[in-house]
């Protein structure tokens, strides 16, 4: 059996990368990608998805309220017999209606090692309270912020003169490594028997 992911992003999409250059190359085996996806037209992954010639949708807010957005996601995600969903930067939060939709299958990465610094701007949490370690956590997705069950997490030294970027960087680094090795584990563990 193939298992089917989706990956959702707003953004760069180094994430979807990784994830994509995982199924290629067997790190993450038995799977393929069924769509990415983002909710902002200019998000670059959006052009690096194309480019790679995977199955790419932009859905658009477009003023409506969330829970109609995330319908129109939903009915999307269904049609593509979507197994399982990858978060990667995808910058709004899922109503309970995505989240019951795809119960126990929608996976997150947060770079900080939750349940510290959760929300918006975990590296610059990190290092206004002074961590001396942070890193980056793979978690299931269910209706709190970034506060579902942890499936995994790598660590990273917050250096004494780190900025938000320098340390952001560092983290990503992992988080590339992380993602794949999160999913894989899942795959096994839910599919595998
Ligand atoms: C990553 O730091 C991820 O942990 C966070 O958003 C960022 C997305 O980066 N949720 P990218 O779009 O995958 O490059």
């Amino acid at each position: 059996m193939t298992i089917r992911i989706a990956i959702l992003f707003s953004g760069r999409g180094s994430n979807m990368v990784a994830l994509a250059d995982a199924i290629q190359n067997g790190t993450i085996p038995n799977a393929e990608i069924a769509l990415v996806l983002s909710d902002q037209l200019t998000a670059k992954g959006v052009e690096i998805a194309q480019k790679r010639g995977l199955k790419t949708l932009v859905i658009l807010r477009g003023g409506r309220k969330r829970e109609e957005h995330d319908r129109e996601i939903v009915s999307f995600l269904r049609n593509e017999r979507v197994d399982l969903i990858c978060l990667a930067g995808y910058m709004r939060v899922l109503s309970p209606f995505f989240v019951d939709a795809f119960k126990d299958r929608i996976l997150n990465i947060h770079p900080s090692l939750l349940p510290l610094f959760p929300g918006l701007d975990a590296q610059r949490q990190a290092l206004e309270n002074g961590a001396t370690v942070s890193g980056c956590t793979v978690h299931f997705v269910d209706n709190t912020l970034d506060g579902g069950p942890i499936i995994a997490q790598r660590t990273v030294p917050v250096m004494p003169d780190d900025t938000v970027d320098s340390l952001s960087a560092r983290i990503l680094e992992q988080e590339h490594i992380l993602y794949p090795e999160a999913v894989a584990l899942v795959l096994k563990q839910r599919f595998d028997g």
